[in-house]
């Protein structure tokens, strides 16, 4: 017997109550205490009260918070931000506010919560759970749909400087970002290489919000925002074609269907560059394979070991030319027409 319970079994316990601190996070980034915190300390009581909420019980949830690094406390229940709690923040680049309120959202918890449904069937547990898939629910409730694109510009300003490091775009005279969101990639794309152009293809919704941030880089001159359904139309004429986190949120037989509307549209000397996740070996690689796991449920997609990338180029009339690590968890895999 032991004194103390095993480590093993204190982080299995940790596993088992992830969500739990997950849920304390949310509920903070809807309150958005990090906003009321940006100026300097301030007790919970005075929270509770910008808030609406009921003080003790704040408090209580703060606490937790504070007792993970979140937020800090002192001795007279008065809360702080800490280098953590500052990413909370709605006003900061890399803010996770969106992030936060976007996995707490009520429905992907109802779609975590079909998780075993997946598992018995295969099927997309957020389809099951919500009766839709999760692009149709964001069309739906373009409220959810402004958080997604939200948290997919808080991921792209996190990897650019990776991406731009591993992959010189200064090569090519047009980019075409295909799935670009709201254009946070490719902004940072066009600001690093001045004699670049872009097009920028998502659908309409989304793109209808990406002048801000083409303005913000001060790049809106050189793309041509062009709104559409990848399964439809790809853009034609562009020297490299770029898909970011898009692949990964489709199974094989609509990725090979995606990336052959590229192959379709691009010219015979240009280049495929897919940004997405290589999944590392077994026992290895948490990140990759926690984000498979989020492909499952919510999207129904997959991440992929290099050797699914190269079938699935393949099956599109493409090959895969080179694989370069951009971030600890995305990489550029190359591809040129066979
Ligand atoms: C995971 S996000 C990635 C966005 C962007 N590439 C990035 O990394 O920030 C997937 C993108 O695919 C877009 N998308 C989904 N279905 C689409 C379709 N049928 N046609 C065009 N874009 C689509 C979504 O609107 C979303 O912007």
């Amino acid at each position: 017997m032991h004194d103390t319970p095993p480590p093993e079994f204190v982080e299995l316990l940790d596993v088992v109550r992830g969500y739990q601190r997950s849920r304390a996070l949310t509920v903070a980034a809807e309150l958005g205490i990090a906003d009321l915190l940006a100026d300097g300390p301030r007790p919970a009581d005075d929270l509770a009260a910008a808030t609406g909420t009921h003080a003790p019980t704040l408090y209580r949830v703060l606490r937790a918070l504070a007792s993970i690094g979140v937020f800090s406390e002192d001795a007279d229940r008065r809360f702080a931000l800490t280098a953590m709690g500052e990413y909370l923040r709605r006003d900061h680049p890399l803010s996770v506010d969106p992030a936060a309120r976007m996995f707490g959202a009520e429905y992907e918890w109802r779609a975590w919560g079909e998780l075993a449904h997946s598992v018995r069937t295969g099927e997309t547990a957020a389809v099951h759970a919500l009766g839709t898939d999760v692009w149709e629910y964001r069309r739906r409730h373009p409220e959810h749909g402004e958080i997604f694109d939200a948290t997919m510009r808080t991921f792209s300003r996190a990897d650019n400087a990776g991406l731009l490091a591993a992959h010189d775009f200064g090569r090519y005279g047009t980019v075409a970002d295909i799935g670009g969101g709201t254009g946070a990639v490719l902004a940072a794309v066009l600001s690093a290489h001045p004699a670049t152009r872009g097009i920028l293809f998502d659908q309409e919704q989304v793109v209808a919000d990406a002048g801000p941030v083409l303005r913000r880089a001060g790049v809106a001159d050189r793309v041509d925002v062009v709104p559409g359904d990848f399964f439809d139309t790809i853009p034609e004429g562009a020297d490299a074609y770029l898909l970011v986190r898009i692949l990964h949120d489709w199974m094989d037989e609509e990725a090979a269907r995606i990336l052959r509307g590229v192959r379709a549209a691009m010219a015979p000397g240009a280049r495929v560059l897919v940004v997405d996740a290589v999944v590392g070996p077994p026992n290895e690689d948490p990140a990759a394979k926690s984000l498979d796991l989020m492909m499952l449920v919510s999207v129904g997609g997959r991440e992929r070991t290099e050797a699914e990338w190269t079938t699935l180029l393949t099956a599109a009339g493409l090959d895969l030319v080179a694989v370069t690590r951009a971030t600890p968890n995305k990489h550029v895999i190359e591809a040129v027409r066979v």
